[in-house]
């Protein structure tokens, strides 16, 4: 398998430490020849250990093109159109573009979905990776099989300080250094935690509730030295199928809480992500009964490495695209929320 990722940031670093893990050959291509660098000599051997020789390194432009079993677009979300369009034309047989698919006023999206229909073989997903997380896929199967009766509502939480994504990003100095710091290119709250909106969506399909069909969203907007951001996103849900719930996403919770719940009519099952130092926890209650709790161990490279277990299982046909959780649509989908939220 021969993988193209773009971007050397924090994200390209773990894509290319999981695609390493399953034996596949990497190469990572940059614009700024200061972050190849620091993919080599600071990101990856501190992150995992040492530095691997195998990735091969490339100036884009230089970088070379066709013959890719899987591209990844790990760059900013402001640019993953312009090079999705370009991806998708190497015919890669699945193309994966990290969240948050586009900027909220959609730019691209249209062209890109032209270009879709030219190119049916290649699978096209977005890197929306605690939806395909092993604890999630417990919860799910505790409510698919009536543990809790029948849900009642849906809650999703993604709350992290900016703290905490600048601890992955050392080398920035603050949300305004990058497009975090503006919603209108696809940072702030709305975009950075979506993976909140997606758990939501995800969940609710999952259980028959059908898409998000209804949205309702109150943003904090904070305009600070030029950078303009929601650091608070707060959003009521209603499914195709009259489902109700509601996500929140914040840059300004510590400790970080990352959290699901649903409740049914006879107890709840709550999702933890990193809930326990070991990784995710899964918490479920009958009324009447006594908690139960069950752990995922799990660092978050590991994460990746499932995203990598999956992208194999779809290349080699066990799971169909229109099943993955991190289909195109779906990815589409929460952006379109987002539009409607920002007025974009
Ligand atoms: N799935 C996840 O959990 C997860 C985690 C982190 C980041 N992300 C997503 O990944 C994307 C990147 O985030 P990050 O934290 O890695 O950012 P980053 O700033 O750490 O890295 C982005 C890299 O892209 C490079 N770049 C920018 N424009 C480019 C272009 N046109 N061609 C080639 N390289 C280019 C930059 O030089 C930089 O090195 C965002 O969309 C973010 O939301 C997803």
């Amino acid at each position: 398998m021969k993988v193209k990722i773009i971007g050397a940031g924090s994200i390209g670093n773990h894509l290319a430490q999981a695609a390493r893990r399953m034996g596949w050959s990497v190469a990572i291509v940059d614009a700024d020849p200061k972050a190849l660098d620091r993919t080599k000599n600071d990101i990856y051997p501190k992150r995992y250990g040492s530095w691997d020789d195998a990735i091969k390194l490339f100036k884009s432009g230089a970088e070379p093109a066709g013959g890719f079993d899987l591209i990844m677009i790990g760059t900013p979300p402001d640019t993953h159109m312009k090079i999705a369009l370009r991806a998708i034309e190497e015919n890669p047989r699945l193309l994966h573009i990290e969240k948050p698919l586009c900027t909220p006023d959609l730019a691209g999206i249209e062209d890109f979905e032209k270009l879709l229909k030219r190119h049916p073989g290649t699978i096209v997903t977005v890197g929306y990776d605690h939806s395909i997380s092993d604890s999630i896929e417990a919860m799910l199967k505790l409510a698919k099989d009536g543990f809790v009766g029948a849900i009642q509502t849906i809650d999703v939480e993604f709350r992290e300080h900016w703290k905490g994504i600048f601890g992955a990003h050392p080398w920035l100095a603050g949300p305004g250094d990058s497009y975090l710091g503006y919603w209108k290119r696809g940072g702030g709250a709305g975009g950075e935690h979506s993976h909140a909106l997606h758990l939501w969506e995800f969940l609710s399909v999952s259980l028959g509730w059908g898409a998000a069909q209804e949205t309702q969203a109150m943003l904090d907007i904070r305009r600070i030295n030029g950078a303009e951001y929601d650091q608070i996103a707060a959003f009521s849900l209603k499914s195709e199928k009259g489902g109700m719930g509601r996500v929140i996403q914040d840059v300004v919770t510590i400790p970080a809480r990352k959290w699901a719940k649903l409740q049914g009519d006879k107890g709840f099952i709550e999702w933890f992500c990193n809930g326990v130092p070991e990784g995710d926890l899964v918490r479920y209650q009958q009324e009447g009964k006594s908690p139960m709790e069950k752990i995922f161990p799990k660092k978050r490279p590991d994460d990746f490495y499932r995203e990598m277990l999956h992208y194999e299982a779809l290349l080699d046909g066990s799971i169909k695209p229109k099943d993955s959780p991190l289909k195109f649509t779906h990815g589409l989908s929460i952006m379109k929320i987002l539009k409607q939220s920002y007025h974009a």
